[in-house]
């Protein structure tokens, strides 16, 4: 049977095989997530503002609420991976909200607005016929005052032709590797890339790096 690369039912199959702890998830909770979440709350007064993170995986980016208490961050986690959906509601508990669905699709049960928006190893995983769907789903959630972080293996070359092979070892999941270029190109009509932190160990040295690319709605 022909499965369709980056079906979600691959995505189901890694969290089960992996008991919910895959290899990307060795380092906890990003740790440069927090940093430029950090670095952002800062500068903005005390108070709650609501967070979402697309592809929440096993949910170990939940965390960073517990990184910022006098912040009292709203998070809700959105998958389309079920299995992994039901996890998190079964080991978070407390006010983190987690939703089954595919960001790419329409009619989302998301809020309007998100104060911040991460996508830590989702957006990659898009295939380029999806994108603008999800660009315009993210898009509307935005404003000027959103910080949205999108976290990416890195392409360090400027021009590769073909996109790289499938992350080893499963079959039929592909990943893009993108740098600053691709992410203006892709996003720049609705987001300016402000800065980019490129980390070459935080994924265990793999690949070229992983990227986090941080945007502002336009
Ligand atoms: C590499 S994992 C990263 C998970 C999590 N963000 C983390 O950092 O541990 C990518 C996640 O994106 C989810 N995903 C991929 N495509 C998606 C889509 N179209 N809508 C919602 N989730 C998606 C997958 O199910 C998977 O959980």
């Amino acid at each position: 049977m022909s499965k369709k690369v980056n079906d979600k039912s691959i995505w189901n199959e890694i969290y089960e095989k992996e008991e919910f702890k895959p290899g990307w998830s060795s380092p906890g909770t990003d740790p440069n997530l927090i940093s430029i979440i950090g670095d952002c709350l800062k500068q903005r007064c005390i108070g709650s503002y609501k967070m979402l993170d697309i592809g929440c995986g096993n949910g170990r980016n939940s965390m960073i609420v517990e990184e910022f208490p006098s912040y009292a961050l709203e998070y809700t986690g959105a998958d389309f991976a079920d299995k992994a959906v039901e996890f998190c509601k079964g080991k978070y508990s407390g006010s983190k909200k987690f939703v089954h669905l595919d960001i790419t699709e329409d009619n989302l049960p998301l809020d309007d607005h998100y104060d911040i928006i991460i996508d830590c190893g989702c957006f990659h995983s898009i295939p380029p016929e999806a994108r603008a769907a999800y660009l315009k789903n993210v898009s509307k959630r935005a404003d000027k005052s959103t910080l949205y972080i999108i976290g990416a293996w890195y392409r360090e070359k400027e021009h590769i032709e073909t996109k790289e092979p499938s992350y080893f070892p499963y079959l039929y999941l592909d990943e893009w590797f993108l740098n600053s270029n691709d992410i203006r190109d892709i996003f720049g009509k609705e987001f300016n890339l402000l800065f980019e932190i490129i980390d070459n160990q935080v994924y265990n040295g793999l690949n070229k790096g992983f990227a986090y690319f941080i945007l502002r709605k336009c």
